[in-house]
């Protein structure tokens, strides 16, 4: 389906979203919704995952609009831009099938027009590890476009997926600083039937890498299911998973609490992994519950 044919929506007969790629174009057709706005942001390449997030924005009775910019601004100098995985009528078709009222599709000089911003936001401490500690700059390219981006669409939620848990933190954390008057959102992971979180990098995994990438939520479950034996038995538990598997090179597992500070020694931690299958790099994570003595005295023992 491409992008300009009608649709057969919910509601009958139904128009492709408006398109833009100009900001001030972006912010005139801003001005004439009426009613609540809700944006998700993507770099497109857009699967199940982002569909989820676009179906809750619209439950919300919102205009949803949705961007498509894979921002260079986030990619190291060794990292997967040019080969990021880009196909506008096929994310186009996505946003209309999912009735997106309007899209923001910018090109890197329509967003930056000045050329690489020389001001960035400074993520802080949290930026500097896990992610950030693999990826130097990673979150000051990321919150640097989410905040320009939040400017221009002026929404009252933005819709962000748990399976980037660091991005969603540090979103949350620059929308607080900063009082920005904005609803953050976070949506669960969406995983394959196997347990595979949905990635648009996923499709950069041959079948017998893809089988590989598989440790990564069975590492996630091992720990998770550790949870009443304490931390060391997550950590020990995902760590034997992962040892297990070959062909895979773990960059870290951390188990932290959901802020990502120190995890607790009891209630709600998150267990986050990145590893590389090949030359592809993904991430994950998942809830662990540190049940101990809470736990034990609920499980009768
Ligand atoms: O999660 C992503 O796809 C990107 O980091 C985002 C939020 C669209 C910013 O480029």
């Amino acid at each position: 389906m491409t992008h300009g044919s009608m649709l057969l929506g919910r509601d009958g007969l139904q128009l492709p979203p408006r398109v833009v790629t100009d900001p001030h174009a972006l912010v005139a057709e801003r001005e004439r919704l009426s009613g609540p706005v809700a944006v998700v942001m993507t770099m497109g390449a857009l699967h199940d995952g982002h569909v989820a997030l676009l179906r809750q924005a619209r439950a919300r009775g919102a205009n949803v609009i949705a961007t498509l910019f894979v921002n260079p601004l986030q990619f190291g100098p060794n990292e997967d831009f040019d080969r990021y995985p880009r196909n506008r009528e096929d994310d186009l078709a996505v946003f209309a099938r999912e009735q997106v009222d309007l899209v923001f599709a910018p090109t890197a000089a329509d967003l930056y027009p000045g050329g690489t911003p020389a001001v960035r936001v400074d993520p802080g401490p949290l930026g500097a590890v896990l992610e950030g500690a693999s990826r130097p700059g990673f979150f000051h390219g990321v919150l640097t476009v989410v905040l320009k981006l939040l400017h221009l669409t002026r929404p009252d939620a933005a819709f962000f997926g748990e399976k980037d848990f660091q991005q969603l933190a540090l979103v949350r954390a620059m929308v607080a600083d900063f009082d920005l008057d904005v609803e953050i959102v976070g949506v669960p992971t969406v995983r394959e039937y196997d347990g595979l979180a949905l990635s648009s990098r996923n499709r950069y995994l041959d079948p017998d890498q893809r089988r590989s990438a598989l440790v990564l939520s069975r590492a996630l479950a091992a720990g998770a299911a550790a949870g009443r034996r304490g931390r060391q038995a997550v950590e020990g538990a995902a760590r034997a998973v992962i040892a297990a598997e070959a062909g895979v090179q773990l960059d870290y597992l951390a188990l932290t609490d959901p802020r990502l500070g120190p995890p607790p020694a009891y209630g709600e931690a998150r267990l986050l992994i990145a590893a590389r299958i090949g030359s592809t790099r993904l991430i994950d994570n998942a809830a662990v519950s540190l049940s101990g003595r809470a736990g034990a005295t609920q499980a009768g023992d």
